[in-house]
């Protein structure tokens, strides 16, 4: 039997958009008529007037709109608790009109020289500098990226992201992928000490030194603060070429900043484009006018359905590709809010797959749940259906139609979000024209700017996580670290004095 042969369909676009993209052929996101396809947009109507218990109205929207606008302004003026070792965490709010050119021709330039020597590109780091790059990369290229040729990737390396968890197989698994081949890294770590990102370093560095010795050396980038940490220090004895995260920018704000430009600059996404996305939503959503102002209406809205007893926010999204945001989203904003008791617990989603899920809990379990929609509008393929000889799943009537696989895919979102009203789960779509570095970008900026808003609305500072510190504190004293020989003698204590249950 000879191999498969996709008969009569079109080549795939997202290659065809790879390989546009490794020719430097831009996306005229300048141009009026691209901005005006190339709007993210958001439909709330299903948010008010949901049936049954923590329903939302309209009225309790328009009450908060002069706590939000209050908030807007003090953002913006940089008051309130926003600090960070007396640093203000805003940085991100001007980041997209301070980038330079000479700073993204600078990336280029260095991505571009090095792409060419390696086969293969890994970026090593965890939360917010790690679900940025990857929500990115995998939003915006072929689901299978790394099995393509290096023609369809449109001449970018393989990419793999590693130090994003502890899994000895997965890392080892990872590793398998990587033998014989040329590669070069960006070990990403803001603190320098994030235990995670520097294991997989040291491994990783390892084994590029015994393979090259000093050479490996040229093939690692460092990416962290730039001044202190473990990371920075070693940078410099080693002359690692280094990026910058700035002081004023946390971990998940970051993927404007060098965090993500290196890593979807080899990937070839054109980071103009994305900074473009980025500076169209700092513009729109710079005013006070509440109902045009996406992100403060985004954030009012959660804010109020989380006062009215909504605890978990579904994002659900219609796009394999737009999945990783979701997962970008909920770092963002659970990190930001899970302060005192407060904040949504926010479910990522990938419909159809999860209604045939935990869909029945949405639909008709506790009415605890808001529900956002990514609808991804555009796809950048399309896929008939056939017709049969018999009929007998009953489905020639869309072939009569002239209904792809496309149409369905839209009425996967549209569905829910009407069954799941009817069912009491007040929800918002947000529609993304199609997958590109400009939708993105704006995306990013909206969601950066609402989870701020709703740090004052729920009278915290968003831009610290000491619970995830409290963490890292716990896992040092367990694997014995030194310097945390207290914590270690307290934790041994605890869990002496507790009565194990094991069946
Ligand atoms: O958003 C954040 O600040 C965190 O998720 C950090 O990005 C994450 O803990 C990784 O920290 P670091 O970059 O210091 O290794």
């Amino acid at each position: 039997m000879e191999g498969l042969s996709l008969i009569d369909l079109a080549e795939n676009s997202t290659i065809r958009e790879q390989q546009k993209r490794g020719k430097q052929v831009k996306n005229p996101f300048e141009s009026g008529e691209f901005r005006a396809a190339n709007r993210i947009s958001m439909d709330v109507t299903n948010m008010f007037g949901a049936p049954g218990p923590g329903s939302v109205s309209l009225e309790d929207v328009e009450s908060l709109i002069p706590e939000v606008i209050k908030a807007h302004q003090m953002l913006k003026s940089g008051e309130g608790d926003i600090y960070d070792h007396g640093i203000a965490m805003t940085g991100w709010q001007d980041l997209p009109v301070e980038i330079s050119e000479e700073h993204l021709t600078g990336i280029r330039s260095i991505t571009s020289e090095l792409s060419g020597e390696v086969d293969a590109f890994v970026s090593l780091g965890i939360g917010g500098s790690y679900l940025g790059i990857e929500a990115t990369f995998r939003a915006l290229t072929h689901k299978y990226f790394n099995q393509l040729t290096r023609d369809e990737r449109g001449g970018a390396p393989e990419i793999y992201f590693l130090g994003q968890n502890m899994d000895p197989d997965f890392f080892r698994d990872t590793l398998d992928m990587l033998k014989g081949k040329r590669i070069a890294i960006n070990v990403i770590s803001k603190s320098g000490t994030t235990t995670e990102t520097a294991i997989a370093f040291r491994i990783i560095r390892k084994l590029m030194e015994e393979n090259w010795g000093n050479d490996a050396d040229r093939m690692i980038l460092v990416t962290t603060d730039a001044v202190r940490g473990a990371l920075k220090e070693m940078a410099g004895k080693r002359g690692y070429r280094t990026f910058v995260i700035p002081d004023d920018i946390g971990g998940r704000f970051s993927v404007l900043t060098d965090v993500g430009l290196v890593g979807l600059s080899v990937a070839n996404i054109d980071i103009e484009e994305f900074v473009a996305g980025f500076k169209v939503m700092r513009d729109i959503t710079s005013g006070d006018d509440f109902w045009h102002n996406p992100a403060l209406v985004h954030a009012a809205l959660r804010h109020t359905a989380w006062c009215a007893e909504k605890k978990i926010e579904v994002v659900a999204t219609n796009s394999a590709s737009l999945y990783a945001v979701a997962r970008w989203m909920e770092q963002l904003f659970p990190e930001s809010e899970g302060h005192d008791g407060h904040g949504l617990w926010v479910s990522p989603s990938l419909y159809s797959e999860k209604l045939h899920a935990n869909g029945q809990m949405v639909q008709e379990g506790q009415r605890n749940i808001v529900e956002t929609f990514l609808l991804l509008k555009e796809h950048d393929n399309q896929v008939r259906i056939p017709r049969t000889d018999n009929n007998l799943d009953g489905l020639d009537f869309l072939v009569d139609k002239g209904l792809d696989m496309n149409f369905i895919n839209r009425m996967v979102i549209e569905g829910p979000a009407y069954a799941h009203y009817k069912g009491g789960v007040p929800n918002m779509t947000i529609e993304i024209p199609r997958r590109n570095a400009f939708n993105l970008g704006q995306l990013y900026y909206m969601m950066e700017k609402s989870v701020a808003i709703s740090g004052y609305l729920l009278a915290h500072n968003p831009f610290v996580q000491p619970g995830v510190e409290a963490y890292k504190r716990a896992m040092f004293a367990l694997i014995g670290k030194p310097g945390f020989e207290e914590e270690t003698r307290n934790i041994k204590n605890d869990l002496a004095k507790m009565k194990r249950i094991r069946i």
